[in-house]
């Protein structure tokens, strides 16, 4: 779809296969993953300008590892194999690979680098390496020259310069190896003869021709949440095809404080127009007497699709429907239907709305990693504010109101909630912090505030660091910053007299409460 070059990174199952493909976008190339069982395939439908094959958990000799297509070897294509990548190409091209005595996990040592190395150009003796296998190369095919050593591992790295086919047994993309990046442009750079043309703005233009194109005269529609990855994705297709975007903001009245008055404020000064509609009733009314969680996201899910679809269907000719699905999504997908990586997470979107209102997809995101969706955002003239804020789920406050959600309770929860916020980013801590948020707690507890007892709702503040959401570590937040927050709730918030710290982490808690 993006002109070439492009980079094929072969996945061979490494947890850091998605580590590799950053590196590469950071030295400014275009790259993507394939599986293995697929790569040849892409490699012959759109050529790579190099290859760089990932590390894997097997050993090339276990039953049903997989397996490195020699063809892509034979291509002429410069390659880099990391790790298991190594060991695949030494393996394919007649070189011995062998069970290490032990496994090498940890730091090590470069030694014997080789002056005049192409790969390892810049590369200074005794480099701190990251080394993670259990086997290793003893001999190189012929043509190939090891070019590093290290302690335990006599083959650390090889090059042949004629074939543009090189090597390393340690992973450069890891922060443990600390030039690991210079290794990577090397490659990059100087042996596969790319250069670092791949920016957010080469982006932006190619990604609105493809639209334009894609699009023609018809509308295209998309459902706008306030949160990064949709209002990037809106603004972004709003400069490709302007008014033919016609994006639909749902207020299920979950929002936070502000929060859809903020949104539509900041569409407006950029010159955007958005389909507001305020469903608060609609949801809320939905949502009598109903406490349990899983009954509370099924039901918004489903209103959302319904007002959704309401809307859309008012808008003439349209044949899209806009999504801001991210590659991560992407590529988790693509290995649960065969890759060999082990992570499978679900993949969720705004569930079967395409077929059922058959319109076709877009997804101008998909290419992209959630930092990359950042600088997108600034380079489109987002707020800062907006491009850091922080994840909030689809069910919004309904999850954070332990118990029935009532209107009351939704104000209560935004009110101690935005002071909360308030207060963490006057302290500085907004973006050191990956997710917080006030929960509602469905007891009651005894406070005495004058003279009189006060039998009120107990809040919980909850802040989290993490980096992706699947795991999470309490936030150790200063305890002045505490005491500011409780104190202001307490005082400021007619109904809650209690604030407690939830100090729990993911796993085996969850980051939200239901
Ligand atoms: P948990 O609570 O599972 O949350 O540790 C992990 C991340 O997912 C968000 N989350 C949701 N997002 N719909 C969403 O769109 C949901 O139903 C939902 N539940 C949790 C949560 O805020 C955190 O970022």
């Amino acid at each position: 779809m993006i002109a070439p070059p492009y980079v094929l990174i072969v996945d061979f199952g490494s947890q850091y296969t998605q580590l590799i493909a950053r590196r590469v976008r950071e030295a400014r190339v275009y790259c993507e993953i394939h599986p293995c069982h697929t790569a040849l395939e892409t490699a012959l439908g759109r050529k790579p300008a190099a290859i760089i094959l990932s590390g894997g958990p097997a050993s090339i000799y276990d039953e049903g590892s997989p397996q490195l297509d020699r063809r892509l070897l034979d291509l002429g294509t410069p390659v880099l194999g990391i790790c298991y990548g190594l060991q695949a190409i030494a393996h394919a091209l007649g070189g011995k690979v062998e069970p290490a005595r032990e496994r090498e996990y940890g730091r090590a040592y470069l030694n014997a680098v080789r002056p005049g190395s192409t790969l390892l150009r810049g590369i200074s003796e005794g480099a701190q390496v990251w080394m993670s296998h259990g086997d290793m190369v003893i001999e190189v095919p012929a043509g190939f020259t090891v070019v590093a050593s290290t302690a335990d591992t006599p083959v650390a790295a090889f090059e042949d310069t004629q074939r543009r086919i090189a090597g390393v047994q340690f992973h450069p993309e890891v922060v443990h190896t600390p030039q690991g990046a210079t290794v990577l442009r090397n490659f990059l750079f100087d042996i596969a003869g790319l250069g670092p043309t791949w920016t957010m703005a080469s982006f932006i233009e190619s990604t609105v021709d493809r639209v334009r194109e894609l699009v023609g005269e018809a509308r295209v529609v998309a459902a706008l949440s306030g949160g990064v990855d949709s209002s990037v994705m809106v603004a972004l297709l709003a400069r490709a095809i302007g008014p033919r975007l016609h994006p639909i903001f749902v207020n299920n009245g979950l929002l936070r404080k502000d929060e859809a008055r903020e949104v539509r404020t900041t569409f407006d000064h950029m010159g955007i127009s958005l389909h507001y509609v305020d469903a608060s009733e609609r949801f809320l009314s939905k949502l009598a007497g109903v406490t349990d969680p899983e009954i509370k996201r099924r039901i918004i899910g489903e209103e959302f699709i319904r007002v959704f679809e309401e809307e859309a269907e008012a808008v003439p000719g349209v044949g899209f429907l806009a999504q801001g699905t991210l590659y991560p999504d992407v590529i988790e997908s693509v290995s649960s239907r065969g890759g060999p990586s082990a992570t499978i997470k679900t993949h969720h979107n705004v569930g079967g709305l395409p077929e059922r209102m058959r319109l076709r997809l877009i997804e101008p995101l998909r290419e992209l990693f959630k930092d990359e969706v950042r600088e997108l955002g600034a380079q489109l003239g987002l707020p800062e504010s907006l491009i850091w804020r922080h994840p909030f789920p689809g069910p919004g406050l309904a999850v954070r109101i332990l118990g029935e959600v009532t209107p009351d309770r939704v104000r209560l929860l935004q009110d101690a909630d935005a002071i909360a916020m308030e207060e963490i980013r006057k302290a500085g801590l907004y973006r050191d912090i990956w997710q917080a948020f006030v929960v509602l707690l469905p007891v009651r507890s005894v406070g005495v505030m004058g003279d009189g007892r006060t039998y009120e709702h107990v809040a919980a503040l909850r802040a989290v660091e993490a980096t992706d959401g699947m795991t999470a570590d309490w936030f150790r937040m200063p305890q002045d910053v505490l005491a500011t927050i409780s104190n202001r709730i307490i005082n400021e918030v007619r109904g809650i007299n209690r604030v407690v710290y939830d100090i729990s982490s993911k796993p085996p808690s969850t980051i939200e409460w239901e």
